[in-house]
């Protein structure tokens, strides 16, 4: 199929490669030169496992095609899938949806034999009603049709996930429409995925409803771990005593640092102010943003405690800085909190990620990056693991590490309560 993917991110660069990995030639449009150009001489602009082999392989093939001309690729395409960012609004907690309408109106300029208009992007229920509107204003209804199709991929497993999601969600009341989507899924459908239809608000509200559960469940493990450190339980029993009922699960029952990324934390707020504007209260959700916000404070809180208060001029190294391993996305991360606060209280902060160095730390006075895992702690008074990546998963502390009375906090529990308690190292974790 003649496909074009307008958005070229995380989510519009990795679903553009795959389909067209899948046998369909795709054009993917954003309105970042940069990335355009970047795109089209070789390089990926952001990090995700096996995404330059499957880009290359299909740019030489010819089905995959970068470009910045929205309107050769609407002509062009069968399929035009909107993959833009809903961020937060700036004037209050709402997902901005400028650039969805932006674009629907661009799209609605180049439509000039029938169109099927895919909603890739995470949006607010009842946006796919907004953006018919928008393109019914100028072109005829017979012209186009919208649909819903949330994306489910998690970065750092994107092209896995894209592969074999648990499910493929179509929105539509057209049944034709949502056969030819089906047809476009078909490779993933026979390999075991399972398609889904409903309405384009029900595919839509699926989306939200999903990331909120999840968002949920991450807080909710997380206030258990705190009251696990108050009676001596640990938190990781809890998780695998409760996951084990089927009913529960054990997936995102992991207690850690604040849940970030560029979804669950905006998307938590979209969703409640959509619903007090159709007169609902989701007050579960809104706990859990309250609990997920306090969480930050108490983690940074914790770390005071660990060094007895005495935060000036401590050498504190930091493991990881992107939300989470395997993407080098920054968004609502913990650590954009936590390395200007401690460097506010006069921490000595040192930070290593594999994704690299980052612009938002670049301007903080006592922030160095270091390219180097065992450089980087090898002075530390404090090591504190953020990110879970496999790098750190079986870090020597005592032979990269020169300081004796060396701490370390491990906020994604990595390593066994009970080796690091023999090994005599003042060990701290979550939860336990
Ligand atoms: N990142 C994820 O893991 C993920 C997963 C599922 C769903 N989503 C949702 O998918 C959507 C996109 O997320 P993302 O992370 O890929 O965003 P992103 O910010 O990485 O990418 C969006 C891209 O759209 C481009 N863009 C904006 N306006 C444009 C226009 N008028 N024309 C052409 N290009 C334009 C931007 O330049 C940018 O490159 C969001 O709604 C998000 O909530 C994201």
């Amino acid at each position: 199929m003649k496909i074009c993917m307008i958005g070229t991110g995380y989510v519009g660069l990795v679903s553009g490669a795959c389909f067209a990995d899948l046998g369909n030639t795709v054009y993917c449009v954003d309105k970042d030169q940069e990335k355009i150009d970047m795109l089209n001489s070789g390089e990926i602009p952001i990090y995700e496992p096996g995404l330059k082999e499957i880009v290359k392989k299909n740019y030489f093939s010819n089905r995959l095609k970068f470009t910045n001309d929205l309107a050769k690729a609407v002509r062009f395409s069968d399929i035009v899938f909107i993959c833009v960012g809903t961020p937060t609004s700036k004037k209050n907690k709402s997902a901005d949806l400028s650039f969805i309408f932006d674009v629907a109106k661009k799209i609605s300029k180049n439509i000039s034999r029938f169109k099927i208009i895919v909603v890739k992007s995470t949006v607010p229920v009842t946006t796919g009603d907004k953006i018919e509107k928008i393109i019914s204003k100028i072109k005829n209804k017979k012209l186009f049709e919208v649909v819903s199709n949330p994306e489910f991929l998690r970065e750092g497993e994107a092209i896995r996930d894209f592969r074999y999601p648990d499910r493929i969600v179509i929105g539509s009341s057209n049944n034709k429409i949502t056969r030819k989507l089906e047809s476009l899924y078909e490779p993933l459908i026979k390999k075991g995925s399972i398609f889904f239809s409903t309405s384009r608000r029900g595919a839509e509200m699926i989306k939200y409803a999903s990331n909120a559960f999840l968002a949920t469940k991450i807080s909710y493990i997380n206030e258990i771990a705190n009251f696990c450190e108050k009676t001596d339980v640990n938190v990781e029993d809890v998780s695998l005593g409760m996951g084990l009922d089927k009913r529960i699960g054990s997936r995102f029952l992991r207690a850690g640092p604040a849940y970030g990324g560029s979804c669950f934390p905006k998307d938590t707020k979209a969703i409640t102010v959509t619903a007090d504007l159709f007169k609902t209260n989701l007050s579960i959700i809104k706990s859990v943003i309250n609990s997920n916000s306090n969480r930050r404070m108490l983690l940074i809180k914790r770390i005071g405690k660990i060094l007895s208060n005495r935060i000036k001029n401590r050498k504190i190294t930091i493991l990881g800085v992107t939300f989470k391993p395997n993407t080098d996305d920054m968004r609502e991360s913990t650590s954009l909190i936590m390395l200007p606060y401690l460097n506010n209280m006069g921490a000595k902060i040192t930070y290593y990620d594999p994704s690299g160095e980052k612009n938002e730390f670049k301007k903080l006075k006592n922030v160095l990056f270091s390219s180097d895992l065992s450089e980087a702690c090898l002075k530390a008074d404090l090591i504190i693991i953020h990110t879970e990546w496999d790098e750190f998963k079986s870090i020597d502390f005592k032979k990269i590490c020169k300081n004796k009375n060396l701490k370390i906090y491990d906020m994604r529990n990595l390593y066994s309560l009970k080796k690091m308690r023999s090994s005599g190292l003042s060990y701290y974790s979550i939860g336990r």
